[in-house]
């Protein structure tokens, strides 16, 4: 059980949200998102409701369906930040794919599926790590003793000392098999010292030649984005075949910190049962994959006759339907159910509205959470309260110079009174405002840095004011700068 200690803030080990109640999942989503309440609920439950399913008998379980969420509400409101931060939260595979991606031209049709695929992807790479972190111990000492033949080749092994004849004299016999024994000898005690330097990092830029698999580079997956999806897979491909040595080998000169780091990879990928790596990803897809689809809105829209980006629209709806209600989708791991993965829309649906979703879509997704438009209360809040606010964040980057800064209370006020200004005047993008706020306030501060003359500078309202009131007021101004 993995337990969240307040104590220890560093982001690394990602929580487990399996073990986690979903009022504890709500408090560590509060630490980073202001407000929100609903939203966080509904997505703290249906990961609950997972949990719960898997200890379900087998055919209950089977009939228990995902209960799908839309969260709808302005942009700038905290929707993908709740992903984000449930995505690290959980060991759960997990994607975010922005659906309007699919109404580009060459993204329609069965690109759909490539999210699963994708998500396969994922999730292979998270168990792979998980085992990699299981062989570690064994694969680093395999990997000292390739790094230690590299640097230190062993003698040809000792041609085998013939049988004496009978009657020869033993003595010289054995006077042979010593001076090979006291050869083995020194060259043991050699490799055991090599064996200290190499430990106490002496060796690390040492250079040696070894054969190195020319695509041997981990496959990257990128969790954020969803460019390229196709041409990702077909690097993957590549990629995995280098990890499995099966790529090209060519003899490099390295360095041994170099050749420890390859080394290490294919130690742990020869450890590492491959199907097994295969069959727990899929299986862990099946069971407790989530599906970030963020913009859902861009790809709803009522059904005009003779209108092309409406007609593409809906046909995005309906390659969906079938992954969200349940199929097979073929990945290059095995065949992937699609009938448990958690879906979680979201959109900010001002112009079209859930009901203008196809009905059997409108169905798949019961659930549905409004999120609220921020003000200046929230902004004040959001300045401040979450675990790496925006001002914390400055504060810490200019310590990195000596620099203090300070905010005070008046000041945070003054500058959450700026964005919502800012954000009614001209174009309300929520708490994003914040950062062309921030950003514009702290310029001047930010470009002077160490030669800063006060090394204490005080963001009170004056200095808020100061700085941002002329182009608060100026509306064209503002559109442009904030
Ligand atoms: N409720 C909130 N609490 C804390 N930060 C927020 C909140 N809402 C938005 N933000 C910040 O604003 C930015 C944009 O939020 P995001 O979640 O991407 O907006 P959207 O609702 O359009 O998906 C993020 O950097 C996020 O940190
Ligand atoms: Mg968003």
């Amino acid at each position: 059980m993995v337990f969240y200690m307040p104590e220890h803030s560093g982001e690394a080990e990602p929580l487990d949200t399996d073990h986690m109640s979903p009022k504890q999942i709500v408090a560590e989503l509060d630490r980073h998102v202001v407000g929100q309440k609903k939203a966080k609920r509904a997505v703290a439950i249906a990961l609950r409701n997972r949990v719960r399913r898997q200890r379900l008998p087998k055919e209950m379980a089977d009939e228990v369906a995902p209960k799908n969420i839309i969260m709808i509400g302005p942009t700038g409101v905290g929707k993908t930040e709740i992903a984000r931060r449930l995505a690290r939260m959980t060991s759960s595979p997990f994607i975010k794919v922005e659906a309007s991606k699919f109404t580009e031209v060459g993204y329609v049709g069965r690109d759909v599926e490539s999210m699963i695929r994708d998500l396969t992807d994922m999730a292979v790479e998270l168990v792979r790590r998980e085992k990699a972190a299981e062989v570690r111990r064994q694969a680093e000492q395999n990997t000292e003793d390739r790094l230690l033949n590299l640097l230190l080749p062993p003698p040809p092994p000792a041609p085998p000392t013939p049988k004496p004849a009978a009657g020869e004299a033993p003595a010289s016999a054995a006077a042979e098999g010593s001076g090979a024994d006291d050869s083995r000898a020194s060259y043991l005690r050699s490799r055991e010292k090599l064996r200290d330097k190499l430990r106490r990092g002496e060796m690390e830029d040492r250079p040696l030649e070894m054969e190195v698999a020319e695509t041997g580079n981990m496959p990257s997956f990128k969790l954020w984005t969803n460019q390229g999806m196709e041409e990702m897979n077909i690097n993957m491909k590549d990629a995995l075949g280098g990890l499995f040595g099966r790529g090209p080998k060519k003899r490099s000169r390295l360095k041994v910190s170099e050749a420890r780091d390859q080394i290490l990879k294919e130690e742990e990928e020869k450890l590492i049962d491959q199907a097994q790596v295969a069959r727990i990803a899929v299986d862990r897809v099946e069971q407790s994959g989530i599906v970030f689809l963020d913009e859902i809105d861009k790809v709803a829209g009522r059904q005009q006759a003779g209108q092309g980006p409406d007609v593409s629209r809906e046909g995005v709806q309906r390659d969906l339907l079938p992954i969200v209600e349940g199929t097979l989708v073929n990945t290059k791991f095995g065949q992937v159910r699609t009938d448990h993965i958690l879906f979680v829309a979201s959109g900010a649906f001002h112009v079209a509205k859930p009901s203008d979703l196809i009905p059997e879509l409108q169905g798949r997704f019961p659930i549905r959470v409004e999120l609220d438009a921020l003000g200046k209360k929230e902004f004040v809040r959001i300045l401040t309260e979450p675990h790496a606010s925006l001002t914390k964040q400055y504060t810490a980057l200019m310590e990195t110079e000596g620099v203090r800064l300070e905010f005070t209370a008046d000041g945070l006020d003054a500058i959450a009174d700026c964005a919502a200004t800012v954000n009614e005047a001209t174009e309300n993008i929520g708490a994003r405002r914040l950062q062309t706020i921030m950003e514009r306030l702290l310029e001047e501060i930010l470009f002077q840095g160490s030669e800063l003359e006060d090394r204490n500078p005080v963001i009170d309202r004056d200095f808020v004011n100061k700085r941002l009131a002329d182009v608060v007021e100026d509306r064209d101004l503002s559109r442009y700068i904030l």
